[in-house]
């Protein structure tokens, strides 16, 4: 254990990089898949549970939390790790993304955002400094920077624009958050599909100085080869000694595609969220568990994975959950999903080590192109 954040680098491939943020709450394995746990919960999942899908760190939402059950009373409440009885590591985005696409009667100043509450309807108001003070009330371990992220497509000026907007509210994040030993905070590169704008971006930040630094405004909507294209050069602006996290991203060829390019840490409600829509992820690629094809099927979903869902239950029995609208539905297949994309990336991170990335991801997507059993 350390008292200190410390990301160390312990070998590359290419681009692709893999090693270890040590931080007090324990460490965290890169490349790393974070579940999310917007609202103090990874959805149909008991934190012992997503502990061993292989996971070492969660993700929570300014936005939700400051809503309900609010910051200050989690903070009375013992912070988010004593509330959700996880006592890893804990990353929170810092609001202004889920302000943009869950609130309504949103405005945009220099000063912050106001917006209504997608709940309830009640008025609020977040700033870099406020967004600070309630990710220290929650106990976040890595904080994110307050941003904001223009929905693609816009205006190469309005890129620009909204670009230096959270430029400046980088600066007043890193003011307000002060020196805490222990806790990092994360500054979010912006500038859409233009190079010239990621490229400012990055040196705005580098200049301020971060202990990791994010690609934000990816994965809205730009489609996989313009999200690759800016990841080519991306990465390139960032600090080698500090790690990279790629925002909501993504699907499990978009995580292969990412790491390939040097993505450090990625998160995503993918695997949780389509495991509550009987969608499952497997090598072999994506299965709709609520197809007929799978009502007579004694098979596991996956015969060589090692979940609960597919160590102990057969498709026949996952279809039938899902289409009656049983709990365990839900909750087994994200588990398998989590497990699933934690295996992924233990397999990335052990490739790149050996120096045999490039044999990995044929592998992955050949097992993909035979398509399910
Ligand atoms: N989640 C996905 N993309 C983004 C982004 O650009 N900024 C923030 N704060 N969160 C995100
Ligand atoms: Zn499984």
């Amino acid at each position: 254990m350390t008292d200190r954040f410390q990301f160390t680098l312990n070998a590359t491939d290419g681009a692709a990089r893999t090693g270890v943020i040590d931080t007090p709450r324990g460490q965290i394995r890169t490349p790393a898949f974070m579940p999310v746990g917007t609202a103090a919960t990874v959805k149909a999942m008991m934190p012992e549970s997503v502990r061993e899908t292989g996971a070492d760190i969660l993700l929570g939402n300014t936005y939700h939390l400051m809503l309900r059950p609010g910051a200050e009373r989690v903070d009375r409440l013992g912070g988010l790790h004593r509330f959700m009885n996880w006592d890893r590591p804990i990353l929170t985005d810092s609001g202004g993304f889920q302000v943009m696409s869950l609130a309504s009667l949103r405005k945009l100043t220099e000063e912050g955002v106001t917006f209504a509450s997608h709940i309830d309807g009640s008025k609020h108001v977040l700033t870099p400094e406020r967004s600070m003070e309630i990710q220290r009330l929650l106990g976040s371990d890595i904080v994110m920077a307050f941003d904001e992220c223009p929905a693609l497509p816009a205006s190469e000026e309005e890129v620009a624009n909204s670009m230096r907007l959270s430029m400046r509210w980088a600066q007043r994040s890193r003011d307000a958050f002060g020196d805490r030993p222990g806790h990092a905070l994360f500054g979010i590169m912006q500038g859409g599909v233009t190079r010239d704008l990621r490229e400012e971006s990055a040196k705005a930040l580098t200049g301020i100085g971060f202990d990791g630094y994010a690609v934000g405004g990816l994965a809205v909507g730009e489609g996989q080869e313009a999200m690759f294209g800016v990841l080519d050069y991306a990465p390139g602006f960032l600090p080698q000694d500090k790690p990279r996290y790629l925002m909501g991203v993504g699907k499990p060829d978009d995580i292969v595609g990412a790491v390939q390019r040097g993505i450090d840490m990625m998160d995503c409600v993918l695997p949780s969220r389509s495991g509550r829509t009987g969608q499952a992820w497997t090598r072999r690629g994506q299965v709709n568990i609520k197809n007929a094809r799978h009502q007579d099927d004694p098979r596991p979903l996956d015969e060589n994975c090692t979940c609960p869902a597919c160590r102990s239950y057969s498709r026949g029995y996952l279809h039938h959950v899902f289409r009656a609208g049983e709990m365990i539905s839900g909750m087994l297949l994200t588990w398998h999903n989590l497990h699933y994309y934690q295996e992924l990336m233990a397999g990335l991170r052990a490739a790149i080590a050996e120096g045999r990335l490039d044999g990995f991801v044929a592998d992955f997507h050949a097992a993909r192109a035979e398509g399910d059993i």
